[in-house]
């Protein structure tokens, strides 16, 4: 157990409030996993998958009122509105634990309240974070141990010292006799609350048993509070991917990727290459921490151990390594079950057994036009069963990144790749990042949004600040020549007729080996108004059958297309005010020139 007096009274003060019936320390053992999947699976909550098939496994499906984040119920809540900034939903601190008090009030009743002691990184590195989430969630339970290192192991190393504290509750206490349902959330969407509190680096979550809105290490630590951390450190927390790259000179290097939710980092992250020689490897497929080490190099790890994957599409097709990362030891949310207790998708590879039962717990029915899985389902994996983990993912030094990536869901105007010209134009380019919105959230609307360095919904802090920070990342790099270079890619460009002018997936490898060909000075590019393009002979389409006609219009870059651009660019500028630096607005202003 703990010795640790702040944390023993942290987690008295909220069990005399939250009032459970139980209170469980959890110490991560196999035995109390076993147990709790047990429990779930007696009650109907979880179901247990083939044991051949899925070893280790279960399903659960969510209420279908609660299957993804709740953008317009996340706050950050500051004493001024001005550092939430023009993006967030801003609360000043007293009034939200004044309103949430009330809420938390006797909502455990009927439950058991788990302690769960998580690490974010390699436990007892300098760089991890130790956070400590209470919840009345065995689902969150489960999930926590796969996602993050979690469990006594992580007390013993905390020692007298400093967490992360973390609190979460579904929402819906049971009365003396009542029965659960399968799936505890607050029912009414202004009921749940995700809020942060960066001042004091706290995390009080309200009503939904969903993903990022209940795993409290992703994106509330990991992101909005460690973005805040990062801000006053030096250092940046980043909703990226982080791979390895090999050629086939056997030169090895690694790239971050900010691509938004839904958007595809998962898939390149873990992308098997299909042309001969390449290799890539994964070291996190979510979530960056990156510092300059004393030779100036900026070093990224990933805080997670394990990945909370998107179900629908992947398949041997298009991701095997996330296929067998979840072959066993596996949560499932909102996918089809099949009668043989395996798991179904839209797009897994495979026609859907009849029988099988669907995220709303219904048999399949084909005629009714509804999916079997939902858009936003997802699969809870351990990084250690990925085939292409790499041998450093576990590193506390990180890994050296020499790019960055951004990119979004753009079918017009944004050419397959290019690069910036320097690090400025490249946090230009970071900060203009858009993509069509996907299901990864609640209640978007439909069409293009901006979604700045694709951490619209987990900056912690004013998004001009944060454009600032990332600015002065640049300026005060150690050795600016090491900075890594920056790209904007597009995998999803469309033809008129809507479909993919782009294979994706696998092929990417083809557009990652002009950047790293890039990165050693390998090769040059054309200057165009926007940034560096590849020239079409640079991009190695052998094999891609009617690919060589479809170039052109996909490294394309449209002087007019990119004027009307511009005018969204200014509107998305316009929100920031003054925290827009400077430097930001100077890029803007230089493109326009340039285009015309
Ligand atoms: P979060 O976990 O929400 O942050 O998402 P993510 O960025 O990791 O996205 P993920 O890799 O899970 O991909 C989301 C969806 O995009 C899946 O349905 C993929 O099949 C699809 N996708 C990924 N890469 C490509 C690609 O290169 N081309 C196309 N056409 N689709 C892709
Ligand atoms: C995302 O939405 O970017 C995710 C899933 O990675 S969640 O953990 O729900 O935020
Ligand atoms: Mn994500």
């Amino acid at each position: 157990m703990t010795k640790n007096q702040k944390l023993l009274d942290w987690v008295n003060e909220w069990t005399e409030i939250c009032q459970p019936d139980n209170v469980h320390w959890c110490d991560g053992s196999d035995e109390e996993n076993q147990r709790l999947l047990n429990e779930m699976i007696k009650s109907g909550a979880a179901v247990k998958l083939n044991e051949e098939k899925r070893p280790g496994s279960v399903a659960f499906n969510s209420d279908p009122s609660d299957v993804a984040r709740v953008e317009n119920r996340t706050f950050i809540c500051t004493t001024k509105e001005d550092d939430a900034g023009p993006t967030n939903n801003w609360m000043a601190p007293d009034k939200m634990k004044a309103e949430m008090l009330e809420s938390y009030k006797g909502c455990m009743k009927g439950r058991t309240l788990y302690v769960i002691p998580f690490s974010m990184g390699p436990l007892g590195s300098n760089i991890a974070k130790i956070g400590i989430e209470i919840t009345d969630s065995p689902y969150v339970v489960v999930n926590m141990r796969i996602m993050t290192r979690m469990g006594q192991k992580v007390l013993d190393v905390l020692g007298d010292g400093d967490f992360i504290p973390c609190l979460h509750s579904v929402g819906a206490p049971l009365e003396a006799g009542q029965k659960d349902v399968r799936w505890p959330c607050a029912s009414n969407i202004d009921d749940k609350y995700i809020s942060h509190f960066p001042e004091t680096n706290e995390i009080w979550s309200f009503g939904s048993g969903y993903g990022g809105n209940a795993l409290l290490g992703k994106k509330c630590l990991a992101l909005r509070i460690a973005s805040n951390i990062a801000k006053r450190e030096g250092w940046l927390a980043e909703h990226m991917l982080i791979m390895g790259i090999t050629n086939p000179e056997g030169e090895k290097k690694y790239i971050a990727a900010a691509f938004p939710s839904a958007c595809g980092k998962t898939n390149l992250a873990m992308l098997i290459p299909t042309i001969p020689g390449w290799k890539v490897e994964t070291v996190g497929d979510d979530i960056a921490w990156m510092k300059f080490d004393e030779e100036g190099v900026l070093r990224a790890i990933n805080p997670e151990a394990g990945f909370f994957g998107v179900a629908p599409q992947t398949s041997m097709e298009t991701n095997p390594n996330a296929m067998h990362s979840a072959d066993k030891n596996s949560i499932f949310t909102n996918v089809g079950v099949t009668p043989d207790g395996d798991i179904w998708w839209e797009g897994i590879g495979h026609d859907c057994p009849a029988g099988t039962i669907n995220w709303k717990n219904k048999e399949y029915d084909p005629e009714s036009g509804e999916p079997v899985a939902h858009p936003n389902a997802r699969f809870t994996s351990p990084a250690s069963q990925c085939p292409a983990i790499d041998p450093a993912w576990e590193d506390p030094k990180g890994v050296p990144i020499s790019a960055f990536l951004f990119g979004g869901r753009r079918p017009h105007t944004v050419p397959l790749v290019y690069q910036a010209f320097d690090w400025n134009h490249g946090v230009f380019m970071g900060s203009i990042v858009g993509s069509e919105v996907t299901a990864a959230a609640i209640g978007l609307k439909a069409g293009v949004r901006r979604d700045p360095f694709a951490m619209l919904p987990f900056c912690g802090y004013n998004m001009g600040d944060y454009f600032g920070h990332w600015v002065n990342i640049g300026e005060n790099a150690p050795d600016k020549s090491k900075l890594p270079l920056i790209f904007n890619v597009n995998w999803f460009r469309k033809a008129d007729d809507g479909s993919w002018l782009w294979p994706g997936y696998g092929d990417n490898i083809r557009i990652l080996g002009w950047i790293i060909d890039r990165v050693m000075g390998k090769v040059d590019a054309t200057e165009t108004p926007i940034g560096l393009v590849p020239k079409k002979e640079d991009i190695n389409i052998d094999g891609l059958e009617g690919q060589a006609e479809k170039m052109d219009e996909l490294l394309e870059v449209d002087n007019n297309a990119w004027l009307e651009e511009c005018e969204l660019i200014a509107e998305h500028q316009q929100k920031f005010g003054d925290s827009l630096p400077k430097e930001v607005k100077e890029q803007y202003e230089a493109l326009k020139k340039r285009l015309k």
